[in-house]
């Protein structure tokens, strides 16, 4: 989708999301919101909604990545942490989800949907498709 076919959502001063952080914002009422990150000072912004079960994937936590260096049976063997700041996981059922890219880590098949950020004069913006976004459901389904 080209970015002249999408909407222009203002998000708010740079400054305002530092690094580390994130806001949520629903631009489209009834719709699914995004959450704007900033990565050691660059933005992304995926749509909050888990492509697992619709769970609320920009209020998890983000950490690193674990990469082991051997089975945790082997001796010996060595866990060290990657990425870190760049991984979101679902608060519902944990899968976890690189934040630039929206690609989850155990299923590459699987990405949450990203949108291009822009900083115009020093403003973040989110360029979306309204229709693109989801209704937003009032569930809470955590179960499976
Ligand atoms: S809804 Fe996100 S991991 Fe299940």
């Amino acid at each position: 989708m080209a970015i002249e076919e999408t909407e222009r959502v203002v998000v708010g001063p740079a400054e305002t999301i530092p690094p580390g952080t994130r806001k949520l914002v629903v631009p489209f009422r009834g719709r699914a919101g995004i959450g704007v990150f900033n990565v050691n000072g660059t933005f992304h912004a995926l749509r909050n909604l888990c492509p697992h079960k619709l769970g609320p994937l920009c209020t998890g936590r983000v950490s690193g990545r674990v990469i082991a260096d051997a089975p945790p049976t082997a001796a010996n063997h060595r866990l060290t942490l990657a990425q870190e700041g760049e991984i979101i996981r679902c608060p519902w059922h944990l899968w976890e989800f690189e934040i630039a890219t929206g690609r989850c880590l155990v299923d590459p098949h699987v990405r949450v949907k990203t949108y291009p950020v822009r900083i115009e004069d020093g403003v973040i913006v989110v360029y979306a498709n309204r229709a693109d976004l989801p209704i937003q459901e009032a569930t809470d389904e955590r179960s499976g």
